[in-house]
């Protein structure tokens, strides 16, 4: 066996591990399904988006995932993963530490080394041998620091009528087109905004991992436009 991923085991926690055989029994040539990897995801929301038109797609986070199909998770550090034969990869790494929401505390980031890492981590994604690669991050630091973003999108483009401006950075793979673009609401601020635009979720423990979930809109069309 070279370079794929080994067969998927449940721990006691219900997460799926890799153990020593290859989980593909069926391969590309017999239903013509992409491998896809979704990197740094926990809930399972593209995974799910792409098993849905017939892909054999695994989510891959250091968490156990909240997706309710752990036989598709692989609990674990997604690094070793990636140089895996696989017909794309869709990441969605770390942003907290790059993103421009958290920009007065950078100083402290940079001096402690935390941005720097995260820099690092995102930059794993830009050199991989995987010939179809989307890398999802918030509006930040990494399209100055690696390069500008090949598209920015938005909920409200794809049916949710809240706001979260992201960057996709795309390799082989075409730009996502909007599939329900919705009015700007008469208020003037989306259902997620308060009255100054600020997101209406306060500081939690669970704040950062709701907010960071994939709008169900937005991965149908990750997987309608590169499935
Ligand atoms: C911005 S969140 C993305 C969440 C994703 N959009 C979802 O719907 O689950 C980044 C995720 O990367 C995961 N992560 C961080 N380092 C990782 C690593 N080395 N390997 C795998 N996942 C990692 C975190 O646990 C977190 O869930």
């Amino acid at each position: 066996m070279t370079g794929r991923p080994k067969l998927a085991k449940r721990n006691a926690s219900g997460s799926v591990r890799f153990v020593g055989r290859t989980i593909w029994g069926m391969g590309k040539g017999a239903f013509d399904m992409s491998r896809v990897l979704v990197a740094c995801e926990e809930s399972q929301i593209v995974c799910k988006a792409f098993r849905a038109r017939g892909h054999e797609a695994y989510s891959c986070d250091i968490l156990s995932t909240s997706g309710n199909n752990p036989e598709w998770h692989i609990q674990g550090d997604v690094v070793p993963l990636l140089g895996k034969d696989w017909d794309l990869i869709v990441a969605f790494p770390p942003c907290v530490h790059l993103s421009v929401s958290g920009a007065r505390h950078f100083e402290e980031k940079r001096k402690d080394g935390r941005q720097q890492q995260a820099i690092d981590f995102f930059m794993l994604f830009t050199n991989l041998k995987c010939s179809k690669v989307a890398i999802e991050n918030s509006v930040g630091i990494m399209s100055t620091f690696y390069r500008k973003s090949d598209q920015i999108i938005q909920p409200h483009q794809f049916g949710h009528p809240e706001s979260k401006k992201t960057c996709l950075w795309l390799k082989g793979l075409p730009l996502l087109t909007p599939t329900n673009v919705l009015d700007p609401p008469a208020s003037g601020r989306w259902d997620n905004q308060t009255p100054s635009g600020q997101n209406k979720l306060g500081p939690s423990a669970e704040r950062s991992r709701i907010r960071s979930k994939t709008y169900t809109g937005i991965a149908d069309a990750m997987s309608k436009t590169w499935g």
